[in-house]
C-alpha cells in the first residue's frame, strides 16, 4: 500500500507548491496557517508570496507591529490567524522549536499544524491528519463516526517509516484530488485495492450541514476633507483591526445595505451618514487605506460608498 502510494504521488502529485520546496521552516510554518481556512490557489498565488515578502523571517514578523501584520492579512479572514501568528513570532523570536509537544503550546499551533510542521519541515517520523487525510483513513479502514483519537491512530499506522513526509503529502493529496467528498474517483486510486469503505464511500463522509447566522451590522461613515472616521474594533470577529465606527441606526440618514459573508455570518450591512461621532476614532487617509488593517467586509463598505 505504501509503495503504491509513494508512486502515485510521484507521478500526480502536486510537487511545485512553494512551500513543498523550502526548507525554511518559518516558510511552512506560515503556509499552514494561511492553508487552513483559506484555498491553496488564493495562498500560493496572493498571500504567501506578498507576506513573505514583507516578513521574510520569523524575527521580522516578532518585530512588526501588529496593525502592519493585520493589513497584510487584509481579506484573508479569520484574523485571529495572524494574531496568533504574531504572537508565536514574539514568543519564540529566532526559531520554532522542533518537537511537537513544545509546537503545540504556542497560540494558534494545535495538534494538525505541529505535525505537518514535523513531518513537512523536519521529516520527522509523525504521522499528519487534516480533513482530506482523515477522509482517505475514514474510507481505507471503513469507520463510522470515529473519534479523532483514533483516526491519529490509524495514520500511525499507515505512516511509512522510510518516507514519512512524501508519505503524508501523498495522502494529502489523494484526498484533495482523488478521494474527494463526492464521487471519489475510486477507479484512480491507488488505495483501492485495500480500500473498505470503495463500495459506499460518501457513508463516510456524511458531513455536517453549515449553519449560518443572520446578523445586521451597523457603521457610521464620517469623512473630512480626505479623511476617513476608523475605529479599533474590540469585538470577536475583527480584533485589533480598524472598521467603520458602530452607530444606533437612524433611517434618515441611512445611505444603503449591503450584504457580505464571513465565518458562519450572512450579514447585512447598513451604512449611515454622520456629522459627527462623540467616541475617540482615528482619521485615515483616505487615498493610504489599502495600508491599513482593515477586512474584505470595511473595503466592501468603502467601496459601496464611493
Ligand atoms: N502541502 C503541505 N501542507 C499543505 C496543505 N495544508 N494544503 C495543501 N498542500 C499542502
Amino acid at each position: 500500500m505504501q509503495k503504491k502510494l509513494l508512486e502515485w504521488y510521484e507521478e500526480y502529485g502536486r510537487h511545485s507548491l512553494p512551500w513543498r520546496n523550502t526548507s525554511d521552516i518559518y516558510h511552512i510554518y506560515l503556509s499552514e496557517i494561511m492553508l487552513q481556512q483559506t484555498q491553496v490557489n488564493r495562498v500560493q498565488e496572493e498571500y504567501y508570496p506578498q507576506f513573505l515578502a514583507k516578513f521574510p523571517t520569523l524575527k521580522s514578523l516578532a518585530e512588526a507591529p501588529l496593525d502592519e501584520v493585520l493589513a497584510s492579512w487584509s481579506g484573508l479572514g479569520y484574523y485571529s490567524r495572524a494574531r496568533n501568528l504574531h504572537a508565536t513570532a514574539k514568543l519564540v523570536s529566532e526559531q520554532l522549536p522542533s518537537e511537537l509537544k513544545e509546537l503545540v503550546k504556542l497560540p494558534g499551533i494545535g495538534r494538525y499544524t505541529a505535525s505537518a510542521i514535523c513531518s513537512f519541515g523536519h521529516k520527522q517520523n509523525v504521522p499528519v491528519v487534516d480533513t482530506n487525510i482523515a477522509r482517505v483513513i475514514k474510507r481505507v479502514f471503513a469507520l463510522l463516526e470515529p473519534q479523532e483519537k483514533q483516526i491519529w491512530e490509524k495514520a500511525e499506522i499507515l505512516l511509512n517509516e522510510q518516507a514519512p513526509r512524501e508519505h503524508n503529502l501523498a495522502l494529502m493529496d489523494l484526498g484533495s484530488m482523488i478521494c474527494v467528498p463526492k464521487n471519489p474517483n475510486c477507479n484512480e486510486c491507488p488505495l483501492s485495492f485495500i480500500c473498505a469503505g470503495k463500495n459506499e464511500p460518501e457513508l463516510y463522509t456524511q458531513v455536517k450541514k453549515k449553519e449560518y447566522e443572520a446578523m445586521d451590522l451597523f457603521y457610521g461613515l464620517l469623512v473630512k476633507e480626505n479623511q476617513i472616521a476608523l475605529k479599533m474594533s474590540d469585538g470577536p470577529m475583527y480584533k485589533n483591526m480598524l472598521e467603520l465606527p458602530s452607530v444606533e441606526p437612524i433611517e434618515e440618514n441611512l445611505m444603503g445595505v449591503f450584504k457580505h459573508s464571513y465565518t458562519k455570518y450572512r450579514l447585512s450591512v447598513h451604512l449611515y451618514e454622520l456629522q459627527e461621532f462623540s467616541d475617540n476614532v482615528e482619521w485615515y487617509e483616505l487615498d493610504k487605506i489599502e495600508n491599513a488593517p482593515i477586512s474584505s467586509l470595511t473595503k466592501k463598505a468603502l467601496k459601496f460608498i464611493k
